[in-house]
């Protein structure tokens, strides 16, 4: 059984030893693991440590703004670095997944860089999970926050890295977000991939196609937010489908909703959703969306499927 205030414990006393006389910045997206390591190194380092919020520009509706508002309450000191136009730059013309995947990492690397010299520190923060770096050492997916594990130096960008959870699953850390005294609003607060929304929009991440997918998210969230489920979000196709608005052929877009079940995320299963959700969905999504002339539902397990498309 797993002892989350031991980990507590240990982990202060580890954090205080490594870091030292250090300054640290933490990078966090205002998901559990990342809010929970921040938190974690701020209960052992204090005013040592500057939060780091990177609008990158694919983030859910409001969540910035809700991110910062939440770590400052915690009393700690956070900037918020506005990296939009950066990243759509570095997206432009790649539609390949994991082209995309390392185009996300070398920006918010390279972007962390950039405030790690201002604020003068050695170490940053990350929220690395046990599940993480078994799927990117497995080759599955190169997840974002993993690079020591599939040797890449993360001091070719001027620091060393710090993972206080890297040893957890998701559950676990949930576990010691609530022992921290964390808000269930954070503690239980659904995962989102680092990557945020350019892994839901198949094809050319664009700021005018994470718009219709964030907007298509905030319907799915606000449909399916009482049903607990493990996650549930939208996805941008990148063909397009023939439909009809105003009386008018519409060649459009194309949605799928996707909600799932799972304990850790290395396997999930595809939720039964009542019909009658299904159907406002679609019917919000269709009419509230101009240009989305389908939506669907994807009922695939993982595996064979992974939870997210890219
Ligand atoms: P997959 O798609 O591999 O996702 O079944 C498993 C879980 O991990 C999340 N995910 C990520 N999280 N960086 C993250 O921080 C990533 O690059 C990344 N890719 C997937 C996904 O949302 C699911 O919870």
């Amino acid at each position: 059984m797993f002892d989350s205030k031991a980990f507590i414990e240990n982990s202060l006393e580890e954090i205080r030893r490594t870091v030292g006389e250090s300054r640290v910045i933490s990078a966090c997206s205002g998901g559990v693991d990342s809010t929970v390591a921040t938190y974690l190194v701020h209960k052992a380092v204090g005013e040592k440590l500057v939060a780091v919020f990177i609008d990158d520009g694919l983030r859910r509706e409001g969540e910035p703004e809700f991110v910062v508002r939440v770590l400052k309450s915690f009393g700690i000191k956070t900037r918020l670095i506005d990296a939009k136009a950066e990243f759509f730059a570095v997206f432009k013309g790649r539609t390949d997944a994991e082209e995309k995947r390392k185009a996300f990492r070398e920006k918010f690397y390279s972007t962390l860089g950039k405030v790690a010299k201002e604020e003068r520190i050695d170490y940053i923060v990350q929220g690395t999970i046990k599940a993480d770096v078994i799927e990117t050492v497995k080759g599955i997916k190169s997840q974002h926050n993993v690079l020591s594990q599939i040797g890449i130096n993360p001091e070719i960008y001027g620091y060393k890295i710090l993972e206080p959870l890297k040893d957890l699953f998701k559950p676990d850390v949930r576990k010691v977000g609530r022992q921290l005294g964390l808000p269930s609003e954070i503690s239980e607060r659904m995962p989102f991939p680092g990557p945020a929304l350019s892994l839901r929009v198949l094809g050319e991440v664009t700021p005018e196609r994470v718009a219709i997918v964030r907007k298509a998210t905030q319907i799915v969230e606000e449909e399916t937010g009482h049903l607990g489920t493990f996650q549930n979000f939208a996805v941008l196709h990148n063909d397009k489908a023939t439909g009809i608005k105003d009386g008018h052929r519409l060649y459009g877009n194309i949605i799928t909703v996707r909600i799932v079940d799972s304990e850790d995320a290395v396997a999930a299963r595809a939720t039964q959703v009542p019909n009658e959700t299904l159907r406002k969905i679609v019917m919000r999504i269709t009419r509230e969306i101009p240009t989305v002339v389908r939506c669907l539902y994807d009922m695939t397990d993982k595996p064979p499927a992974t939870i997210e498309f890219e």
